[in-house]
């Protein structure tokens, strides 16, 4: 008998043969009734299977454990208990898959950080089932998006010979035999005879291969994985993590903004829309306030503010008695516990903060007009003509409630002269990018994109705490398992 997926059984009016199956979330038996909570990951919900035990084989029951997978066949029922339309009378009940006491997702209420030791196993959980499927609604959220907003799905290599953020915290990729290592006289390995001829590594970002799509096709983002060496133990960072990076022609710092704000509501009402039992399940058993913050954000418009304003926010705030734990001079970069500030205890909604301190911005950031041209080290003008104390480019990231920075953006310089400065500045090696500074060679054009981390996304979708926990492998210092 054909197969229904446990989704579409409940939706289904009640009367006819149905076949069922999946994995037991729970078993209750008694003298004259069983019940089974049967799951198959097509949804949150379960379908309540009944049998009457005096009809099937005492040996069988005994098989129907927490975690046992079963294949059953019955009667599609009007359901008398509460909770379920409809429920499966069972006739005939085959175990597929036996299941011992020792399956480690036997017991509720496991800790997280147990459940991470057993990866492998706790995506049969309510919880990770809830966040997963949200996770694929949020990817498919977003292709719709940029697909009907005629942006070009562009795909950039995850190998790479440039370090596009210039951070230097990359995976080395090599076939070169680390046990038998040849160096030159002064210390140096050659990567003459390496696979690409040349020292590669994964990439950090797509952005730069993404600018030259967006500098041909108009519009394009990408979606992929992207990986960092920083060694940050912390509950926002991953080794591995998917990002996605929209870049686009003829865009100014206003409409990135624009741009920015729109994509994001888009995908948490894309979230309220098509995940609703189990934002539910996440709302009632994670963070009770889930739903009431995903409706929050689509009723808010985003702070736009500079850097220089935020710096002068947290320095009043300073004054009247408030201690963190980092200086936040002009020129500091920001700590989460500033962000945090300006965003959960200041404005109490998102925030777009424009126009940083060129010292801790990259290097492709387009640069704000100094006030005196001849002094370019002096004051500039950025976002509405705010003028900052120093040197600032046009960077736009976005911070979160409970999350921080969510994305990172920023409109890019299209001036050769400019951007050649930029790179002598900070003695960048011009040997890898030769190809990118072309673009502002050859019919160049203003620009501007984002990255969005995907897992910082979900873990704001969620309510989840960790992003170990909205993805399904994690990748993090001196863990690769699985
Ligand atoms: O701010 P980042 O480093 O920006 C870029 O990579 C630019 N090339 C993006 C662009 O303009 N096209 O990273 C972008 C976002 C961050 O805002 C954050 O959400 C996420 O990527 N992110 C991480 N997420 C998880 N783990 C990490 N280690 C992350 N590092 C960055
Ligand atoms: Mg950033």
């Amino acid at each position: 008998m054909k197969r229904t997926k446990i989704i579409d059984l409940l939706a289904s009016q009640p009367g006819g043969e149905v076949c069922a199956k999946g994995w037991v979330r729970s078993h209750r038996g008694s003298k004259n009734v069983d019940f089974i909570a049967l799951n198959d990951g097509s949804t949150i919900r379960n379908i309540q299977v009944v049998a009457d035990p005096t009809k099937f084989d005492e040996e069988l029951l005994k098989l129907i454990t927490t975690g046992a997978c079963l294949s059953v066949e019955g009667q599609l029922v009007e359901s008398v208990g509460s909770g379920q339309a409809v429920e499966i009378q069972a006739t005939k009940i085959e175990v597929l898959g036996t299941c011992g006491a020792d399956y480690p997702m036997q017991k509720k209420g496991q800790t997280f950080e147990y459940m991470r030791q057993h990866a492998h196993m706790r995506l049969r959980t309510n919880t990770f089932g809830a966040v997963m499927r949200i996770r694929h609604n949020m990817a498919m959220a977003i292709h719709t998006y940029f697909h009907d907003h005629g942006f070009f799905y562009f795909h950039t290599p995850l190998i790479t010979a440039s370090d596009c953020e210039g951070a230097g915290n990359m995976f080395q990729v090599t076939t070169k035999n680390l046990y038998d290592l040849q160096k030159d006289e002064n210390g140096q390995i050659s990567y003459d005879d390496d696979f690409f001829g040349e020292q590669t590594a994964l990439t950090v970002s797509g952005q730069l291969e993404g600018e030259l799509g967006a500098t041909a096709l108009g519009a394009i983002y990408t979606f992929g994985p992207t990986f960092r060496a920083e060694n940050s133990n912390t509950p926002r960072h991953l080794a591995e993590f998917w990002m996605i990076e929209p870049e686009v022609a003829f865009l100014d710092q206003e409409e990135l903004m624009d741009l920015e704000e729109d994509f994001i509501k888009y995908c948490v009402r894309w979230a309220l829309d098509h995940c609703q039992d189990d934002l539910e399940f996440l709302n009632k058993m994670i963070d009770k306030t889930l739903i009431e913050r995903l409706q929050g954000v689509l009723k808010e418009t985003f702070v736009r503010l500079t850097y220089t304003e935020g710096i002068n926010i947290l320095q009043e705030a300073i004054k009247n008695g408030r201690k963190f734990e980092f200086p936040c001079n002009w020129g500091d970069d920001l700590a989460s516990e500033h962000e945090r500030y300006l965003v959960e205890e200041h404005f109490k909604k998102p925030v777009i903060m424009t126009d940083y301190p060129r010292a801790f911005k990259s290097f492709y950031m387009k640069q704000n007009t100094p006030v005196d041209a001849n002094n370019p080290e002096g004051a500039s003008v950025g976002y509405r003509g705010s003028v900052a104390p120093g040197p600032t480019m046009q960077g736009t990231d976005v911070l979160f409630p409970a999350i921080g920075e969510i994305i990172g953006g920023s409109v890019r310089e299209e001036d050769y002269n400019k951007l050649m400065g930029e790179i002598d500045r900070r003695q960048m090696d011009k040997t890898h990018l030769w190809w990118y500074v072309d673009t502002r060679r050859w019919g160049s054009c203003p620009h501007a994109g984002f990255g969005l981390g995907f897992e910082r996304l979900i873990l704001f979708v969620t309510g989840m705490q960790n992003i170990r926990d909205v993805i399904p492998f994690p990748r993090t210092p001196k863990s690769a398992a699985f």
